[in-house]
């Protein structure tokens, strides 16, 4: 079904940016971004010099997705403390900048505290900035570990589930090379189930409002010469229905101590989708993404993003839709209910994927012991 809307992946030119990348040009150091707001149109470099362009480059999405926001964090931290300006400060506009996904703390914490610990320790503030630059590098390297380890948990557990034939794998927003140090959590699993002869096709959501799974993921998955399908949000029910979903797999931007998954919004209608229908629902997240300070689902900060995101539209040789400016697609003066995240509870999550191994069912006591495993190979 719905050959004449496939496309296999025909645009297989490398990327020429990484995400993410720290360089020491003669003027000093700063950070190199992709800037995912103009994918898949152009691929275009932001650089910032200091932690404020960063911030704003996380606050417009130019960045974005948890692990990598993690990382950038920590890099945030480096580049204020290398460049001589307040780190204390840079540090909290950083963990400020969105609300969800907690790996944005424990990046910016991370670089903070091995900051922190060599200047009290050396009272040397070039030694103290190269031991925020040496723990955002380690944050860099863990994330693309920890997505290889993922990749071939996940698969194992495809394997386990759905032995035998093609998979057809539902994925929604965007978690693959974009979002990572390696090739990502959830895309990176569908990425080893392609590479293993066993993906027949991954379906994409679009990803209203910001079309994560249009822009970027489809971007990718062409990159990667997978077969892949694009369908609006709201076309996936009848998916689920026509019988043409094998699993679901997405990312997570924090899991509550209980289990609670907080994703991009229209995750969870995916999982009642996938209950109803006896698929496999499952996260894929480095442990960076389990909160044991978030008790459960109620107590995640779901961000609230622009109204103008839902009720204008902007040129398509603009790929983010910006509030204000845009086309209008809704009256002067519509109010818009725009969460950023969606909240999908432990008993609709079939599985939790991590570095350190697969949690099913998902529950608090088990990952409590996940938290205290090391990663497995
Ligand atoms: O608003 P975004 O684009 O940062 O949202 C990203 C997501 O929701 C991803 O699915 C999530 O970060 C997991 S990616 C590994």
């Amino acid at each position: 079904m719905a050959d004449q809307q496939a496309r296999t992946g025909g645009d297989k030119r490398p990327r020429r940016i990484p995400a993410i990348r720290w360089e020491e040009p003669p003027e000093g150091p700063v950070l190199v971004l992709l800037d995912q707001t103009r994918l898949p149109a152009e691929e275009v470099e932001l650089v910032c010099t200091d932690a404020p362009a960063l911030v704003e480059a996380i606050r417009s999405l130019a960045v974005r997705g948890a692990p990598l926001l993690g990382i950038a964090g920590a890099y945030g931290v480096a580049l204020a403390a290398v460049r001589g300006f307040d780190v204390a400060e840079a540090a909290g506009a950083l963990e400020g900048a969105r609300p969800t996904a907690v790996n944005l703390s424990v990046g910016v914490r991370r670089a903070q505290a091995a900051h922190r610990a060599v200047l009290a320790r050396t009272g040397d503030p070039a030694a103290a900035a190269a031991a925020a630059l040496a723990a955002a590098r380690t944050v860099h390297a863990d994330d693309a570990e920890a997505s290889a380890r993922m990749a071939a948990h996940g698969l194992a557990l495809l394997d386990e589930l759905l032995p035998g034939g093609g998979l057809r794998i539902l994925t929604h927003c965007n978690s693959g090379s974009l979002v990572s140090g390696g090739e990502g959590t959830a895309f990176a699993v569908a990425l080893a189930a392609h590479r293993k002869g066993r993906l027949q096709r991954l379906w994409v959501d679009e990803t209203r409002p910001l079309l994560q799974g249009a822009r970027l993921t489809a971007y990718e998955a062409a990159r990667n010469g997978m077969a892949y399908t694009l369908l609006t949000d709201n076309a996936a029910g009848s998916l689920f229905a026509a019988g043409e979903v094998d699993a679901v797999l997405i990312g997570a931007d924090r899991i509550a101590a209980d289990g609670s998954v907080a994703n991009k919004v229209g995750s969870y209608p995916l999982a009642v989708l996938a209950r109803y229908h006896h698929v496999p629902f499952i996260a894929v997240a480095p442990v960076t993404t389990v909160d044991p300070d978030t008790p459960d689902g109620a107590s995640i900060d779901i961000e609230q993003r622009p109204g103008a995101e839902v009720t204008e539209a902007t040129p398509p040789q603009v790929s983010t839709p910006r509030a204000g400016g845009g086309i209008p697609m809704a009256p002067l003066g519509t109010q818009a209910y725009n969460p950023a995240f969606d909240v999908t509870p432990p008993e609709l999550v079939t599985a939790i994927v991590t570095e350190k191994g697969v949690v099913s069912p998902v529950t608090a006591e088990a990952l409590v012991q996940l938290r205290t495993r090391s990663p497995q190979v």
